[in-house]
């Protein structure tokens, strides 16, 4: 298969011969992933600026260009907790009705799910943790009351017809306790499973896993009865491991794959938590691979750079600053 055999219209091309990998296809991977884009929550609710709303509108209007159609896009939670983020009752109105694209948003409990309904999100997730140190840092809650909150949220927002995304923070090290047992993590993927979760979200929040963790973790969760169709992968890249640990799941079955637009994003309360995978960094992977995104590479590196140029320093991403001359 030949690089524009794969999506024939992408931008990059007219960058020149450098600017796209040849598509080699590698055994035992799926044709096509589907990529859950999270920089405008994950990557600006990490940002010491506040960000504009019309900023964050046009930023999810161009990922959207770029062909990204699960655009994750604020979250519904305390506004003294994430004040990045303390616009989505503006924000959400802006891009609800953007064609062919799904806008999940965080709740973290009641109240965020009824904000959410209310402005007719038709997509939720709610968000655990592996630990209990994070629990408490990120939700106020232990673990197991965190998990007696998502149950009700869940339960009605499937009720009102959205799809349900539970993510599970700190699935592989935290900064507090060390590297996490499997058991932990398989326990609230089981857990929020059996409430009603129609997918799940592996977070390395600090971006200590390694391929051989990840394999580990899936298949322990397969043999506890989730499926690897309802598991997506979410890493971050402190220590240059997330497209390996990417690569890894895929070989596993894998077929939803979180990254962040230009490397945006951390988390407000995992200090050592950096940016997320960037997501121009994965489309370049896959598409070496051969694998289909149905992402316009350039557009997204645009969309990047856009971004970077409104925050006022440049992007993380090596494919960003590769495909865009940026200094290093
Ligand atoms: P709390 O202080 O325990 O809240 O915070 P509470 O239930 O005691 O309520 C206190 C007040 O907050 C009440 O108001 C509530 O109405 C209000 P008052 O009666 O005092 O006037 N309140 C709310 N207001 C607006 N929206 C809400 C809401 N809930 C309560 N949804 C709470 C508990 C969960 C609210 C808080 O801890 C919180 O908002 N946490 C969110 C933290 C967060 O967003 N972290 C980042 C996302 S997770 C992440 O980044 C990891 C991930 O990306 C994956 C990875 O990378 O690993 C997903
Ligand atoms: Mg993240």
């Amino acid at each position: 298969m030949t690089a524009e055999g794969i999506e024939g219209t992408d931008t990059t091309a007219a960058a020149g011969p450098r600017a796209l990998p040849m598509a080699v296809p590698a055994p035992g991977l799926p044709a096509r992933v589907r990529i859950h884009e999270v920089g405008a929550r994950d990557g600006l609710q990490n940002e010491k600026t506040a960000v504009p709303v019309e900023v964050k509108a046009e930023f999810i209007r161009r990922l959207a260009d770029a062909g990204l159609t699960t655009i994750e896009a604020t979250s519904f939670v305390h506004p003294k907790w994430v004040p990045q983020l303390a616009d989505a009752e503006q924000l959400f109105p802006k891009v609800s009705e953007l064609p062919g694209v799904a806008l999940p948003v965080l709740v973290p409990n009641q109240r965020g799910l009824d904000r959410a309904l209310a402005l007719g999100a038709r997509r939720v997730a709610v968000f655990a943790s592996a630990t209990e140190s994070f629990a408490k840092a990120n939700l106020n809650r232990t673990v197991d009351e965190s998990l007696a909150v998502f149950e009700p949220v869940v339960r009605q927002a499937k009720d009102a017809g959205a799809h349900v995304r539970g993510y599970v923070s700190m699935c592989f090290g935290d900064p507090w306790e060390g590297p996490v047992p499997l058991h932990q993590v398989v326990r609230v993927c089981r857990a929020l499973r059996d409430m009603g979760c129609d997918e799940l979200s592996l977070g390395d929040t600090i971006g200590v896993a390694t391929p051989g963790h990840v394999l580990d973790l899936l298949a322990q969760l397969n043999e506890e009865g989730v499926p690897t169709d309802e598991i997506g992968v979410h890493f971050h890249d402190t220590y240059g491991q997330a497209l390996s640990n990417t690569l890894a799941a895929l070989q596993h079955g894998v077929t939803t794959v979180d990254a962040s637009a230009g490397g945006l994003g951390g988390c407000p309360y995992a200090r050592s938590a950096t940016g997320n995978l960037a997501t121009e960094d994965l489309v370049w992977m896959l598409r070496g691979l051969g694998i289909d995104t149905g992402v316009d590479l350039g557009r997204l590196v645009a969309t990047s750079v856009w971004m970077a140029e409104q925050l006022g320093r440049p992007s993380p991403s090596r494919t960003v600053r590769a495909l865009s001359h940026q200094e290093q």
